[in-house]
């Protein structure tokens, strides 16, 4: 079994507008994805999702995206997996008290870290793994904090999440996977090899 690679890059530096640029960020997204079933040569079908907007699988590949205000990430993987990409932001105290517990800001602070985005794109690449939305946040939980990689704990389940930072953004992969996963950022934005609706 290949390594997922989660495939990163920027989007267009002019973006049009509302609805239209939602879509393009969409679709920006979407050739990520491609891009990263070819490096691992996986055949894909349609990307389609169900009702909740859980990707479901394509021809048997587990599929994830994420679209931020100026990069798009993608992955495909024979396990299930998600990915997450944010820029750095300044964040209200109380998000950061919903997303980071008491432990898990020592954990950080031990680092000299302040955790809030690793913790952030960890925890939504973690429950985009297991189809779950942010109802679910507060069954997850950091164990350990390493350079590249937080391990969380899920349920009764544990999962490593490796990070990349590039300037000031950060990409999250979670997957039961045991393969460590490659990142490879695209300096310019992807091209599209073909015309695909977004469902
Ligand atoms: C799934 C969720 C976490 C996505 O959040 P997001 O940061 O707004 O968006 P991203 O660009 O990273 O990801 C969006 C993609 O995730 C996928 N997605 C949506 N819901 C999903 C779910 N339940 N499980 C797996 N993937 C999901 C979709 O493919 C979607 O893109 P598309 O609409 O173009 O198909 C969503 O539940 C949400 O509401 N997030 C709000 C952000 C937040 O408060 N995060 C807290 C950090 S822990």
């Amino acid at each position: 079994m290949s390594a997922p690679v989660v495939v990163l890059a920027p989007l267009p530096l002019v973006l049009p507008r509302g609805r239209e640029r939602v879509e393009l960020q969409r679709d920006h997204a979407r050739r990520a994805v491609r891009e990263s079933a070819l490096a691992i040569s996986a055949s894909l079908g349609e990307l389609t999702k169900t009702a909740d907007d859980v990707p479901l699988p394509s021809n048997g590949w587990f599929w994830s995206l994420s679209h931020s205000p100026a990069h798009v990430a993608g992955v495909v993987s024979a396990a299930p997996i998600g990915v997450d990409v944010e820029e750095s932001r300044e964040a209200r105290p109380e998000l950061v008290e919903r997303i980071l517990g008491h432990a898990e800001l020592e954990l950080f602070a031990a680092r000299g870290e302040d955790g809030f985005l690793r913790t952030w794109t960890a925890k939504e690449a973690l429950l985009k793994e297991f189809g779950l939305g942010l109802q679910a946040l507060s069954c997850c939980c950091i164990l350990r904090v390493d350079a590249d990689s937080l391990e969380l704990r899920f349920d009764d389940l544990r999962r490593t999440v490796h990070q990349f930072r590039f300037g000031t953004t950060l990409a999250a992969v979670c997957s039961a996977s045991p393969e460590r996963p490659r990142f490879v950022l695209h300096e310019r934005p992807l091209l599209s090899r073909t015309a695909e609706p977004v469902a």
